[in-house]
């Protein structure tokens, strides 16, 4: 068993994308710019609700592992100021958008959002709902660090509508902490849980990890059982991405102490296994959820969606972001700001909105994102739905099926993929078949499992 996994491993543990976008951001270029964007808002439909992602790129201390886009502040007066950007942003961007538009979805990322102070979440809210309908059912979430989480500012999360908070958790062993420059204790953890709750803030995410150094099955299994501890509705269980040539500070880590590609796959096992047999529904490669979660009935009708934050219900026809580096996803193709915080700002200066990437995409985008974004999801697709010719990705799968890792039946317009329960790992790897931008000598993104 072990050999056998060690093949697969060593054949389909590729370096390929997370495809939470398709084309993938690294296939965004300048091309699209301000003027596009603002083309692009205007003729969105006035009626379609939207979804907003707002960036506070801040945390007070740097885990080693991060892939995020953030900085460390020791002082306040870098995040008010970039709080009086950020509105100013949200000012141009709903001026381009022409009439008031309805907003079903907000996403605070970062970063850590939680390192806000109460009156700086209320003065966001207040610029959102000036210039926006958030609707009364939205789905209001919020990510949270419980080691900079100020107790006292819940209550304004909670008037501003938030309902959602998705927690870092990562791991409980304190040798893994300490080897991510993350302590973190699990009191502290539970007490943001519980008064995130006595707020009315019901919906509780939790985010683990497995591949960090030191860790092991034992440590990811402790870790299981204190998250479940919390009865979270839903978890995430990412895989440590080691890409220290994009992200320098993961050198910090000692690259000897990291689990190789066989024990990373026991712990994602393992933990999944465990997750299962609590009684939650193993959602796409990554997610967890109550069985009566919102994301569990959408994925069991077929509904199910992925966009930069993983996997989620939202569904509107666009996703607008705010602050550096945010992607946002328009019917016309996808949009990115720029990184740097300096030209960041130096472009709200000017009036302009601060895109520095992006992609138009074409009909064979469209095609292909769809396939890969329905086998990310619903783990299957029927190929002739979609109406394309997929003859020589079909061809390309022939491996992965006779490795027992999808079938392939023939439907009644064309080949339909299903990716087996053995397979579920490696789904990844059946996506980039159909992804035209990947060329096999592509090293920059992390392993696949
Ligand atoms: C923006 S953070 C969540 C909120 C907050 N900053 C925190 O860490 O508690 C998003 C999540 O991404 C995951 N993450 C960060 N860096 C990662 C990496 N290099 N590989 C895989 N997952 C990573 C962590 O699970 C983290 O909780
Ligand atoms: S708190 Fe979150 S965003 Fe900040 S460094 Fe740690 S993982 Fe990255």
């Amino acid at each position: 068993m072990r050999d056998r996994i060690g093949t697969l491993l060593s054949k389909y543990d590729r370096r390929v994308p997370r495809y939470t976008s398709y084309p993938t951001a690294p296939h965004f270029g300048p091309q699209v710019g301000p003027g596009d964007y603002r083309r692009w808002l205007a003729e969105l439909d006035p009626e379609a609700p939207l979804s907003l992602y707002l960036h506070i790129p801040f945390c007070d201390s740097l885990c080693w592992f991060c892939g995020c886009h953030t900085k460390v502040v020791q002082r306040r007066r870098p995040i008010a100021q970039y709080l009086e950007v950020l509105a100013q942003e949200i000012d141009l961007a709903a001026e381009a958008l022409g009439p008031r538009r309805r907003v079903c979805h907000v996403h605070f990322g970062g970063g850590s959002p939680s390192i806000l102070s109460p009156d700086e979440i209320e003065a966001v809210f207040a610029r959102l709902n000036a210039c926006f309908d958030i609707t009364g059912d939205a789905d209001i979430a919020i990510e949270i660090d419980p080691r900079d989480l100020d107790l006292a500012v819940i209550p304004a999360l909670a008037r501003g509508g938030v309902n959602r908070a998705s927690i870092g958790l990562q791991d409980l062993s304190r040798k893994v902490q300490a080897a991510v420059n993350r302590m973190q204790s699990f009191e502290e953890t539970e007490e943001a849980v519980e008064t995130l709750r006595a707020a009315g803030i019901g919906a509780i995410n939790i985010d683990l990890m497995y591949g960090l150094p030191h860790q092991d099955v034992a440590a990811v299994e402790e870790t299981i059982d204190g998250a479940l501890a919390l009865e979270p509705d839903r978890l995430c269980l990412f895989g440590y991405a080691h890409v220290p040539w994009m992200k320098k500070h993961q050198r910090l880590i000692d690259e000897a102490a990291l689990p190789g590609p066989e024990a990373r796959f026991a712990q994602y096992m393992a933990a999944s296994s465990r997750l299962v047999g609590a009684g939650y529904r193993w959602i796409g490669i990554d997610h967890f959820a109550r069985p009566e979660d919102p994301l569990a009935v959408a994925a069991e009708a077929g509904a199910l969606r992925r966009n930069f934050q993983g996997y989620t219900t939202d569904d509107a026809v666009a996703r607008i972001g705010f602050g550096p580096s945010a992607i946002g996803v328009m019917p016309q193709g996808f949009i990115q700001n720029t990184t740097a915080m300096a030209a960041y700002r130096d472009g709200i200066g000017r009036g302009d909105l601060p895109i520095a990437r992006g992609r138009a995409l074409s009909a064979d985008d469209r095609l292909r994102g769809a396939v890969i974004e329905r086998l990310m999801c619903d783990l299957k697709v029927d190929l002739g739905h979609f109406g394309g010719d997929f003859t020589a990705e079909a061809a390309a799968l022939d491996e992965m099926r006779a490795d027992g890792l999808v079938e392939i039946d023939r439907g009644a317009a064309g080949p339909v993929i299903r990716v087996t329960a053995k397979g579920r790992p490696f789904v990844r790897a059946a996506c980039a078949v159909f992804d035209s931008y990947l060329t096999p000598s592509e090293t920059r993104h992390a392993r696949a499992v």
